[in-house]
């Protein structure tokens, strides 16, 4: 059978500078191969050390296990900085304690409850949205889903549609800023010496500005309607009326905005990067294409309840997370000297998780490349689930939004099955790369068509 696409791998020894250059056009394809097979990998540069960690008991040790000894690097943000400032996503520490002290009670799993209405009316109004273009023209889905996921992010945290002017615009923005920001982690593996300029590309810290002070009016007009009581109770009212049980303090405007940010930004596109591959897979598999549409055409999407019921789309949507993980690697830092396996990792040593390539291990999955969502049914397929899958990262600093994006993802690809039926273009295979999300090098194209009337 046909297997989904998978980036080429590099010839195992290129010399350093081809290996920069690699990286730096895209950090999946510059990798080799073995690192599909090994347990730990190392990279020794005169400039920087850096292991791949590929071991589950070893990814414990440093996700759930000693969480505090390996910090999140400083470098990984440093191109985002501008943008995310304080958030909870790049601080570390006490810091980072407090914060997610204040966000985790909106994103517990029975608030999700109060959540859903809001993401049902941006799966709706995607699917009102593509009515006109889905003639069995080509539309370029990752686009489409990008629209969507902001849409929910938008509606959730602040009750506005993305056609509100403020939404619309930061939408805009977001996707001028990522598109001139070099990639995410390049820094963490590459660490550049303190001292050395960060050179950000022209306009971008003007956008970031820009951006923050959008976020920044509807933070403060939030304010207002909470102090008047006259606030709607969704995601922002409730970070923004929590305060710490440690300290009694809650997020001043500042601290929000940089939250605000994170939340848009880590909440759309990787859903929407996740969403867009479940397409295209499920274009590429027809016959599991057919099941989702009648089991969703079975159980529905207008209530909560019924989201549970989508078994075989929640697999289908698994699946998709363990062969495009949205976040392909992260990185932490040893804070102390430590053994692994029969290697010395020293103090400073950048750790990299890849659930890239722990989600395709050879010695772990059974066929790795291939598109099965009724694996999540086996036994060996549960077992991989507890101890070889973490779309969402393990331990202390899993995302918060892990639930949320569970229902969102399971809600509109169902949704979207609902109304239409996806077909593969020709002569268009699309090419994993890594951006800020694993994204297509030239989108992913396919063609849609009405399934039921709407
Ligand atoms: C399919 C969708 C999603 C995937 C695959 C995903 C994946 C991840 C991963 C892997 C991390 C850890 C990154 C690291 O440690 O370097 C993370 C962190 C985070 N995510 Fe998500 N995420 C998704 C959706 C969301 C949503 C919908 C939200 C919020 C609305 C969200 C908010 C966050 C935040 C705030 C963090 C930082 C947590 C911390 O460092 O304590 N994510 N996400």
């Amino acid at each position: 059978m046909i297997l989904p696409p998978k980036p080429p791998a590099r010839p195992d020894k290129v010399s350093l500078r081809r290996y920069l250059q690699l990286f730096r056009a895209d950090i999946l394809s510059a990798q080799p191969a073995r690192l599909y097979r090994a347990w730990m990998a190392e990279f020794r540069t005169p400039f920087f050390r850096s292991f791949l960690v590929n071991q589950p008991d070893l990814v414990d040790v440093i996700l759930k296990e000693r969480p505090d000894d390996f910090p999140k690097s400083n470098r990984v943000g440093e191109g985002l900085r501008p943008l995310l400032g304080n958030s909870v996503f790049l601080t570390n520490g006490a810091t980072w304690k407090r914060q997610r002290r204040i966000i985790d009670p909106a994103f517990e799993g029975g608030r999700l409850k109060e959540t859903f209405p809001a993401m049902r009316a941006a799966a709706e109004a995607g699917v009102a949205r593509l009515a006109p273009v889905a003639k069995g023209d080509p539309v370029e889905i990752e686009a489409v889903t990008s629209h969507i996921a902001a849409d929910v992010i938008f509606r959730t945290l602040f009750s506005i549609p993305i056609e509100h002017q403020v939404a619309a615009e930061v939408f805009a923005r977001f996707r001028a800023y990522q598109q001139a920001q070099p990639i995410l982690n390049l820094a963490a593996f590459v660490p550049l010496p303190r001292w050395m300029p960060r050179f950000y590309p022209k306009g971008t810290r003007a956008n970031a500005r820009h951006i923050r002070r959008l976020i920044a009016a509807l933070t403060e007009a939030r304010q207002a309607e909470i102090a008047a009581g006259r606030a709607p109770g969704d995601l922002a009212t409730k970070i923004m009326t929590t305060r710490d049980p440690e300290t009694g303090q809650g997020f001043d405007t500042e601290e929000m905005v940089d939250q605000v940010a994170i939340f848009f930004l880590a909440g759309h596109e990787t859903s929407a990067s996740a969403l867009a591959w479940a397409l295209y897979l499920l274009a590429l598999y027809p016959d599991w294409q057919e099941q989702v549409a009648a089991e969703v055409l079975e159980h529905g999407t207008e209530e909560f309840a019924a989201i549970a019921k989508l078994r075989l789309t929640r697999d289908v949507f698994r699946e998709t997370l363990r062969l495009y993980p949205p976040v392909p690697m992260m990185v932490r830092e040893a804070t102390c000297p430590e053994q692994f396996r029969d290697r010395q990792v020293p103090k400073g040593a950048q750790m990299v998780l890849s659930p890239w390539h722990l989600h395709r291990h050879e010695r772990i999955w059974d066929r790795p490349d291939a598109f099965d969502p009724a694996r999540w049914q086996t036994e060996a397929g549960k077992t991989c689930a507890r101890s070889a899958y973490m779309p969402f990262s393990a331990g202390a600093r899993v995302c918060t939004g892990a639930g949320f994006a569970m229902v969102e993802g399971v809600l509109i690809l169902a949704h979207l099955m609902r109304h239409y039926r996806v077909e593969l273009t020709e002569g268009q295979v699309p090419e994993p790369v890594a951006h800020l999300t694993v994204r297509s090098r030239n989108g992913i194209w396919l063609r849609l068509s009405p399934r039921a009337p709407l």
